[in-house]
């Protein structure tokens, strides 16, 4: 039995105080729900949430939104995964706003994740496409999926020379770029669609078991009003959400849904 994953990615979001403020209300009121949630905020704010998290409920975690792959070095304005040492236990890689305002690359993100791995970081693997395969009215439930589209070449690039064991530890985030920030969120039942073949990519790499208990989510304009569409598909293991994840109403309000508590 997979369990539900909330990820709030803050992006370039947030000052100080609301920093505090958004980590110390979602400390107090997810410590009951059966679901892990993890926190992104700005590199620096982790330090700040990674103390009011330690001291808050076990299901909390801190995730960083980027890391770089050397683990040290002349590398202006980056962090690494070594400096994330005991303040997250997460990173967000290869998020579509990296790929396409820093051309990260499939093999740099690669990279990244093989260094996350070796510092026992969780990686949380972004993959989706660009443009709707459909031209379906019906909010992108796709007639056919395609195959050729590059979320499935993005999943086989980024899983090159990850052993299984490794693989174990991912966790992948389906995120339609079309869907991001956007307020046109796919349905569930298309990304549950694309979902079930990217865990037969990862069945046929790695074997069936393996593709039944990685965790793979959906993000793209997830807010507290669309979350069960996601939530009660049994191909989608959580969500990834952005713009509503700056609001800790609305943010623990998606949590409580995904624990069937709301
Ligand atoms: P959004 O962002 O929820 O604001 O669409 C999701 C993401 O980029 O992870």
């Amino acid at each position: 039995m997979r369990k539900p994953i909330i990820i709030g990615n803050w992006k370039m979001n947030t000052n100080l105080s609301d920093a505090v403020v958004l980590t110390t209300d979602i400390k107090n009121h997810i410590g009951s729900l059966d679901i892990d949630v993890v926190l992104c905020p700005p590199s620096i704010y982790i330090y700040p949430v990674a103390e009011i998290v330690d001291r808050g409920p076990k299901n909390l975690e801190v995730g960083a939104q980027n890391i770089w792959f050397a683990e040290k070095g002349a590398m202006t304005g980056e962090i690494s995964a070594t400096m994330l040492k005991g303040l997250a236990k997460y990173v967000i890689l290869g998020h579509s706003e990296r790929r396409s305002h820093f051309a990260e690359s499939d093999t740099l993100v690669n990279d990244k994740i093989q260094t996350a791995l070796k510092n026992n970081l969780t990686p949380i693997v972004c993959v989706g496409e660009i443009k709707k395969m459909t031209e379906s009215k019906n909010r992108g439930r796709p007639t056919k999926i395609d195959l050729r589209s590059d979320i499935f070449t993005q999943l086989k690039n980024t899983l090159k020379n990850i052993n299984r064991i490794d693989a174990e530890k991912l966790i992948i985030a389906y995120e339609p770029v079309w869907a991001i920030g956007t307020g046109n969120a796919a349905t569930g039942a298309y990304a549950s669609d694309v979902i079930e073949k990217l865990r037969d990519i990862i069945a046929k790499k790695y074997n069936k078991s393996l593709s039944e208990r990685i965790r793979i989510l959906y993000g793209g304009s997830v807010d507290s009003e669309n979350v069960r569409e996601y939530i009660y598909q049994p191909e989608i293991d959580g969500v990834l959400v952005g713009g509503s994840s700056l609001k800790s109403k609305e943010f623990i309000r998606i949590c409580k849904e995904a624990a069937g508590r709301e």
